[in-house]
């Protein structure tokens, strides 16, 4: 499955916080969402987590947090990191985990590896079916075709200790979906080493996702300028509210 190597898990974080990618701040706004619908929310599961750059945020606010994460070099990047945490080897389609959460997130592409609609539904309707009554998905989308640019370039370098690392990377549309090669250079003490990443992910239109969360049984919000250069869609399953519960 898709181009999660060990060669790419190894550079993943160093990429993305070179990049300021803030995933204090994104990982904030989910709470923010998911406290304003439920606020005594404390177990949180991150679907697609990778290298678990949000569930180092999301475990010092929940109680309880959980990852899927299919890839395993990224899953051992995340375990190496929080060996306490427990990151399921799972995908997103057909999943089913021993408890449900007060909340579900899903950040930063994950769902664009939905091959077509019939995907994204089973994806957000198995991370809905892990929700309490009155729990919250809080998802990132992928690009909206209206917001796709093709042929997009995008050049970066990093560098660590050991390590100088650089990213070139070219997207392309193809119908409903987009094409991304991702070129990386790594450079050490050793010498120089190179890899090329090659993805598909599917460009769902904001009402194919809005769709889905009403099939899986929640009511639907999309807040366009929260968080991610995305937006977020926010979904509350139906039911008896956190507060009304029996205790
Ligand atoms: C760009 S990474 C994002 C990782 C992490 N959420 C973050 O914000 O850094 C996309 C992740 O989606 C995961 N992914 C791809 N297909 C998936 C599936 N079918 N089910 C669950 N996760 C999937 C990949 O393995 C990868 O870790």
């Amino acid at each position: 499955m898709m181009g999660y190597t060990d060669e790419l898990a190894d550079v993943y974080d160093l990429i993305f916080h070179s990049r300021g990618k803030d995933y204090g701040a994104e990982a904030a706004e989910v709470v923010r969402q998911v406290r304003r619908r439920y606020p005594e929310a404390s177990s949180l599961l991150d679907v697609g987590c990778g290298t678990g750059n949000h569930l180092e945020h999301f475990r010092a606010v929940f109680d309880h947090v959980e990852g899927v994460e299919p890839a395993l070099p990224m899953r051992r990047q995340a375990e190496k990191k929080f060996p306490s945490l427990r990151i399921h080897a799972a995908d997103m389609r057909d999943f089913r985990l021993d408890r449900d959460f007060d909340a579900v997130s899903c950040m930063f592409g994950p769902i664009g590896y939905m091959a077509d609609e019939a995907q994204l539904r089973a994806a957000v309707g198995c991370m809905a079916a892990h929700l309490v009554p009155g729990g919250v998905l809080v998802l990132d989308p992928w690009w909206f075709p209206e917001n796709f640019i093709d042929g997009y370039v995008m050049a970066e370098a990093a560098r660590d200790e050991s390590r100088s690392v650089a990213r070139v990377s070219h997207s392309v549309r193809n119908g409903t979906s987009m094409c991304i090669t991702a070129r990386y250079l790594v450079g050490n003490a050793a010498g120089i080493t190179e890899f090329c990443m090659r993805d598909t992910l599917s460009l769902f239109r904001e009402d194919q996702y809005a769709d889905a969360f009403t099939a899986a049984g929640l009511t639907v919000e999309y807040l366009p300028s929260v968080a991610t250069d995305r937006g977020l869609f926010v979904g509350t399953r139906g039911g008896p509210a956190p507060r009304e519960r029996a205790t």
